[in-house]
């Protein structure tokens, strides 16, 4: 097993290795057989490739000289919002080498307030001709229209389960790492389609056992485990009080998990009971109630032990 950061290691370098958003890849491989491209625009969430994609698009598109042609930014740089756009006057009023034009990437624009944006959009139209920009943001109803509507934009989606579970068994056999499946699934099941959560877990949980399992794997993201939540709340709606405290002390004072996460994974436990046909409709209600209450009281500074031991009280 190498040291460093997988996600770095195993950051696809060429756009056909991307995993998922084909119909992303596809409109760019058409770019890079014109040799030219507009201004385009990556939105989405966390972990699901715009930087990767970006690198790997600059890589072809500018052939081996990339690097001298490619500048990357992020627009929330602590030293401020000029010396973003020094940077960038800096670098574009130099010709491009090599290459019909450079390339300017441009990280998390939806931190720029709406007057920067509005500077932005000049320099984008002062240096069309030799410059395209790549502006990567999670939300694009963040960006003001005029820059909107000079981009191409290109939407990106969670990664799929099963994509991320190929992936993560590809790292894991490539490193020659053990597992078990469900471990795996658990996996995908936390990271919610993002890459780099998942591929971070795997990481974590392989450092920590000789086989990465569901046990390592709510270590390292501090969740306590479905299973335990399901059997302190079957103890308190069967009317088995001390049972179900004392569980509930195991999973928070043993494993450390927080008030708020325990609240939470009560509720999906509970939700689950309804979409499974095992708790009836009346007394699901009457649990929501409580448990919205408890959220509120966690939220609000009470001591979350005491509240959530008041809820188990009032399951029955
Ligand atoms: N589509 C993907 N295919 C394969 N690996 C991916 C993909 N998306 C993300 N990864 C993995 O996750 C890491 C982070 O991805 P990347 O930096 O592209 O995310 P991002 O979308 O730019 O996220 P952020 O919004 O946080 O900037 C990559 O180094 C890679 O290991
Ligand atoms: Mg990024």
């Amino acid at each position: 097993m190498s040291s460093g950061p997988w996600v770095e290691k195993y950051r696809p370098q060429k756009l056909e290795e991307i995993v998922g958003q084909q119909h992303i890849v596809k409109r760019l491989e058409k770019y890079v057989l014109q040799e030219s491209m507009p201004n385009l625009m990556f939105t989405g969430s966390a972990g699901v490739g715009k930087t990767t994609t970006s690198l790997a698009l600059v890589k072809s598109i500018l052939g081996e000289n990339w690097r001298a042609n490619f500048l990357e930014l992020n627009a929330s740089d602590a030293r401020g919002i000029d010396t973003v756009r020094n940077q960038i006057k800096d670098f574009c009023r130099l010709k491009p080498v090599g290459t019909p034009f450079r390339i300017i990437f441009l990280d998390e624009v939806d931190n720029m307030t709406k007057d920067a944006q509005h500077a932005l959009r000049r320099e984008m139209e002062m240096y069309s001709k030799t410059t395209s920009f790549i502006l990567s943001c999670n939300y694009s109803s963040k960006i003001i229209d005029p820059i909107q509507s000079r981009c191409a934009i290109f939407r990106f989606a969670p990664i799929k389960g099963q994509d991320v579970v190929n992936r993560l068994i590809y790292i894991a056999d490539s490193e020659h790492i053990k597992y078990e499946e469900s471990a795996i699934d658990s996996i995908v099941y936390f990271a919610e389609g993002d890459m780099r959560k998942a591929i971070n877990i795997l990481q974590a949980s392989a450092s920590m056992d000789e086989e990465v399992n569901d046990e390592n794997i709510y270590d390292v993201i501090s969740k306590a485990k479905p299973q335990d939540i399901s059997k302190m709340v079957t103890k308190a709606i069967s009317g088995d009080f001390i049972g179900a405290r004392e569980l509930l002390r195991e999973v928070m004072v043993l494993q450390g998990i927080s008030g708020e996460d325990m609240v939470n994974q009560i509720y999906q436990d509970v939700t689950k009971r309804i979409m499974d046909e095992t708790m009836s409709g009346d007394v699901y209600m009457e649990l929501i109630g409580l448990i919205a209450e408890t959220d509120f009281r966690i939220r609000e500074g009470s001591n979350p032990r005491i509240q959530l031991e008041a809820l188990l009280a009032q399951f029955l």
